[in-house]
């Protein structure tokens, strides 16, 4: 493995590799962590807010002796001056061993990879993709359930045009059998006819029968910033708001994922509910991005 552009590049015996590595990390990571990567420098170049995977990323290095350079305010970069992506990577890549990086376009990661020296790990790009969260997703849907040995109803719910962590995920699970997708969404923001396969069923409303069902449900955020107009923005905005009533509905082991950050789509009173699964969702990104720079970097 070298870059990490999209989910499509995974095959299952490169998940189930990623998911054990992944698994090992934590126990490095419970014990304090490693000198694996002394002398190895991550660099994170975030040209759109971050919170979780950059310093996830940032952590996962550090965590493994590493240190970390990074760019992070358009404003204070080059950019600003006219300075094309192209020249950002050929140049960062000279300074670090690995790059983290988040764009605003899809398929920039893309472009990056194709100039730098060094891997590239997409932290997602626009609202194309978002393979490693897809993977610490898949980490964490494995930590409650045995993907593969019985069916598993994964149901996303939200902005699933816009939301890029829906795409790789919906990808990165069609490698397991028995697992079946479901997709609420308003029409204006359901899922992208790319990422919709046979057999996948699509809804508008979100029925008690749906949180019933459902053994993953996998709530998104009305991503504001990517909408072409502001009244759709504001017809869709409240389309879906978890309450523990609705929560309660699911099944005692069915999981509530969210990839964060949150504005109003979960009632902060669902966090104390054993369903809600996303601030332990969003702390396996340490674990599996020391995993993907270990992997990346071939040590
Ligand atoms: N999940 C995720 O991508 O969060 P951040 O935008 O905070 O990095």
């Amino acid at each position: 493995m070298k870059h990490v552009l999209s989910a499509d590049q995974f095959s299952r015996s490169d998940l189930d590799h990623i998911m054990k590595r992944s698994a090992e990390m934590a126990d490095i990571l419970a014990l304090g962590g490693s000198k694996l990567c002394d002398g190895k420098i991550l660099g994170a170049l975030f040209y759109e807010p971050s919170t979780r995977t950059r310093l996830s990323f940032e952590t996962a290095m550090m965590r493994l002796g590493g240190k970390v350079i990074s760019e992070t305010d358009v404003t204070f970069s080059s950019q600003t001056k006219g300075e094309v992506i192209e020249d950002t990577i050929r140049i960062v890549g000279g300074y670090a061993d690995i790059i983290a990086i988040r764009t605003k376009q899809k398929g920039e990661a893309k472009l990056a990879a194709h100039y730098s020296p060094v891997p590239v790990l997409n932290g997602g790009d626009g609202s194309g993709e978002h393979p490693t969260q897809s993977l610490l997703d898949l980490y964490t849907i494995f930590k409650h359930h045995k993907i593969g040995e019985k069916p598993l109803n994964v149901t996303f719910v939200g902005d699933l045009k816009y939301g890029r962590t829906v795409h790789s995920l919906a990808k990165i699970l069609r490698q397991y059998e028995g697992v079946n997708i479901q997709y609420v969404a308003p029409e204006e923001i359901q899922m992208p006819e790319e990422y919709i396969k046979d057999g996948d069923s699509i809804h508008t409303e979100l029925h008690d029968e749906i949180l019933q069902q459902a053994d993953v449900i996998y709530d998104t955020r009305m991503q504001k910033e990517r909408f072409e107009d502001v009244e759709t923005f504001n017809r869709v905005r409240n389309a879906f708001i978890f309450t523990p009533e609705m929560v309660g509905k699911m099944k005692p082991d069915a999981i509530l994922m969210h990839p964060l950050p949150r504005v109003n789509e979960i009632q902060q009173a669902v966090d104390k509910l054993p369903q809600a699964k996303y601030f332990e969702q969003a702390l396996n990104g340490v674990p599996v991005r020391m995993a993907l720079i270990a992997e990346a970097l071939e040590i």
